[in-house]
């Protein structure tokens, strides 16, 4: 098993992505800690606990995060993701009063995990960086603490297919400046991005094949409203994984070709906030701190995603 946390901003492939990851067996997860991103706070930790409620997970902690970005105002991806965060799904589980009161802050838990398993955990990103950011502003250590950071964001490939700019993706634009910190602090960093995950879509005939299944009711009512805006926005009927595919990388790393470059991140234009800019010929002459990443087995890895959800990986 695997020690890992997740940082989510549920968020419907973060859901996804919790439930990929927790039926695979193979994680050991100390924790989910939330941040302000799809949806604001209180609707992610909402979100996230009812996911685990609907799984039989409540053993999992559910730590609260930053209620904003650092700096910038926080904006939210209701067109996507739904009013509610997960496209509606599960209307009647609700998990107030389940979990006891935990006034605990995210960053403080990401320190004290990583304190706590030096060397043995891996952190999951999956919203913006905020958190991870505020955890490196107060113990700078955790970034040699933690064996490895895997990140969903950015795109470095594949200039004017953002999702939120045209060279944009969500999660780093949401909060720029916390990325910067974040590519900068010397952790061992991999950068799943949009270059792999647009291809890895989810589709109806994917979601078919859950039928009869504890999750098929969740996957088909969840992913609806993201199925019909990435058939509006890209001519795609499909549910990007953006997030499972990143627990996938931790699950089986050979999923993902992977190259070490120089990557910062675009703070000051209006332009391109938010952008990641991978230096692939070194022209700046840094030294890489980022793995990025090239190419995806989006079958193999559609079909394990499936497979786990189907109780038979
Ligand atoms: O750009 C896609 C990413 O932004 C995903 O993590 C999605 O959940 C949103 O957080
Ligand atoms: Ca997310």
């Amino acid at each position: 098993m695997k020690k890992v946390m997740l940082d989510v901003d549920t968020g419907v492939d973060d859901a996804l992505a919790i439930l990929y990851g927790l039926e695979s067996g193979e994680l050991d997860v100390q924790g989910i800690t939330t941040v302000c991103g799809n949806v604001p706070l209180e609707m992610v930790v909402s979100n996230t606990k009812r996911v685990l409620t609907h799984m039989g997970r409540t053993d999992i902690p559910v730590v609260p995060g930053a209620q904003r970005p650092l700096l910038r105002e926080a904006e939210h991806e209701y067109k996507v993701h739904g009013a509610d965060g997960i496209g509606g799904a599960i209307p009647d589980v609700q998990a107030e009063g389940v979990w006891p009161y935990d006034d605990r802050f995210a960053p403080d838990f990401i320190i004290e995990q990583a304190s706590r398993h030096r060397g043995e955990l891996t952190l999951i990103l999956v919203g913006p960086l905020t958190n991870f950011a505020l955890a490196l502003r107060r113990e700078p250590r955790v970034a040699e603490w933690l064996k490895e950071v895997v990140i969903m964001g950015g795109l470095v490939s594949e200039a004017g297919r953002g999702n939120k700019l045209p060279n944009a993706e969500f999660n780093i634009y949401a909060d720029a400046e916390a990325a910067l910190i974040v590519f900068h602090s010397g952790a061992d960093i991999t950068l799943v991005s949009l270059d792999v995950t647009l291809q890895t879509y989810l589709t109806m005939e994917h979601i078919e094949q859950l039928e009869g299944t504890a999750y098929y009711n969740f996957v088909r009512e969840s992913t609806g409203v993201f199925r019909e805006f990435s058939r509006d926005l890209f001519g795609t009927d499909g549910c990007a994984l953006h997030d499972p595919l990143t627990v996938g990388y931790v699950l089986d790393p050979t999923l993902l070709q992977t190259e070490r470059h120089y990557v910062t991140v675009e703070t000051v234009s209006p332009l391109s906030y938010g952008q990641t800019i991978c230096d692939f010929r070194g022209l700046w002459k840094e030294a890489p701190n980022v793995r990025v990443c090239l190419g995806v087995e989006a079958d193999r890895f559609l079909a394990h995603f499936i497979e786990t959800l189907r109780g038979k990986a």
